[in-house]
């Protein structure tokens, strides 16, 4: 693996992440001199950790399915991805002897259900391309003249024609990942769209919320509101001439389904994850509103005459049991208390006005968000190098030849389900080939 170096190379690789394993020894496969650099002890600390230290690879679909998940990013991943479909990656780390397995979710992951497992596979892809690895070297500076790049680590100096910057984005910082690329970037002219934190739980202070921690609910809808706007579009109503007056049904910011957790911060599990980037991005994030249907599957009215059905059919009995159909008991038990109604009355009792009550804060219970927990806990960074001054046929930079970006230093972050992990293995291929 790492026979003593010389100080020039054909490419220097900066981080052995995900994208800079697979692009680094795809570039020694190609012929050229190759070493790439990571500032941490051991390469692949972020897969390592990732899925629940299980590695979720890629997801069990197509390439348009990653590039339709990507939304408005995905039209930069099309060449990265017809070299490394999601299939083409299974089967790269299959015949490197682990294989994989398809869970429910469509998620992939080794069926060994270890990440070491997915490391020691790109590692041994890695070794047998003649790439150099070396390891605790910190990259500080780099810089360029006459077409030749200067690196700079903490410990010496490198020279190499070409250069891949693959050192990943700035959460989970503990991981070696502290945002370093930006500002490299940055110094050769590149812009760098806003940085947020994404895949990340959120927070709230409504004691409801809290007081539920623990509870999971496998299939929810939620939705992002932005009090400002509602707050607007009720002054613009007031100012509204006589007889047009009306409510204004003001779009959502966004909307996903899935699998809620309620943590005792706030909120968390699948489906808050993949909606966190749209408050994180937020001007103002405390002024999101986080709205849950619990119950997305049932019809407001619908719900509305179950419940009056219920209320029948338990005569004198108190009402407190008859949420249990659609929701759990103890998420029903904050219902009752949010909607105001007490769950001593009689079922027979219950009024048309306290009904639609329940149903409102069953299908658009709405919890005030406070912010995330930042990029300590972000799985992904969202914002990175401008899409529109990279080539994304090679990965090149349009401003700087010969400097190329991969992984998640780009302007890339996709939802969880693997599809991370996909887009920086398909472009650290693709830079490794054009390099
Ligand atoms: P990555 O972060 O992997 O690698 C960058 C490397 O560069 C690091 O090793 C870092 O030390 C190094 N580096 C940085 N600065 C340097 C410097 N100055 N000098 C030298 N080296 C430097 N995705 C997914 O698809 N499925 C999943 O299951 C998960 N799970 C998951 C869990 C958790 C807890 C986190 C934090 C993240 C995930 N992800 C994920 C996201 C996934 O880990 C992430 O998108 C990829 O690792 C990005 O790959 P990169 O190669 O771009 O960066």
């Amino acid at each position: 693996m790492s026979e003593a170096p010389a100080d020039v190379w054909d490419v220097i690789v900066i981080g052995a992440g995900a994208a800079g394993l697979m692009g680094a020894a795809e570039a020694a496969f190609q012929g050229h001199r190759v070493l790439l650099l990571e500032k941490n002890r051991r390469p692949g600390v972020k897969i390592l950790i990732s899925g629940g230290t299980r590695c979720n690879l890629t997801q069990a679909t197509d390439k348009r399915g990653i590039v339709t998940a990507y939304r408005e990013q995905g039209q930069f991943l099309h060449s990265a991805l017809s070299i490394l479909g999601p299939d083409d990656l299974i089967k790269l780390i299959e015949d490197e002897g682990v294989p994989t397995k398809r869970e429910e979710t469509g998620k992939i992951f080794p069926v060994s259900d270890r990440a070491l497992d997915v490391v020691s596979a790109l590692m041994r892809r890695f070794d047998r391309s003649g790439a150099t690895l070396l390891l605790e070297q910190s990259v500080q500076t780099i810089s360029q003249q006459d077409g030749t790049f200067t690196i700079t680590t903490d410990k010496q100096t490198f020279v190499a024609g070409k250069l891949l910057i693959t050192s990943g984005g700035k959460s989970y910082p503990g991981c070696g990942t502290t945002g370093d690329g930006y500002a490299w970037a940055e110094g050769f002219g590149h812009k760098i769209t806003p940085l947020q934190p994404a895949l990340v739980p959120l927070t709230t202070n409504d004691p409801w919320v809290l007081r539920l921690s623990g509870l999971t609910l496998p299939d929810v809808v939620l939705r992002i509101a932005d009090r400002r706007g509602e707050a607007r579009g009720a002054a613009d109503e007031g100012n509204a001439p006589a007889g047009k007056k009306g409510k204004k049904k003001l779009p959502w910011l966004d909307e996903r389904r899935g699998s809620l957790l309620f943590t005792h911060f706030g909120l968390s599990g699948p489906v808050v994850l993949d909606i966190s980037r749209t408050v994180t991005g937020h001007p103002e994030p405390t002024a999101c509103d986080v709205v849950v249907d619990f119950v997305p599957d049932i019809r407001s009215d619908l719900l509305d005459e179950g419940i009056r059905e219920q209320c029948a059919a338990a005569g004198k009995k108190q009402i407190g049991g008859i949420l249990q159909k659609w929701i759990p008991h103890r998420l029903a038990e904050e219902i009752f208390q949010q909607a105001g109604v007490s769950t001593e009355t009689r079922a027979a009792e219950m009024s048309k006005a306290a009904r639609s009550q329940l149903v409102r804060w069953i299908k658009e219970a709405r919890i005030s968000a406070s912010g995330s927990r930042g990029y300590a806990k972000a799985e992904v960074t969202a914002g990175g190098v401008d899409l529109a001054e990279v080539d994304s046929r090679t990965m090149q930079s349009k401003l700087m030849p010969g400097l190329f970006f991969a992984g998640e230093v780009l302007d890339l972050d996709g939802p969880i389900g693997g599809y991370n992990f996909q887009a920086a293995f398909a472009t650290g291929m693709l830079a490794g080939r054009c390099v």
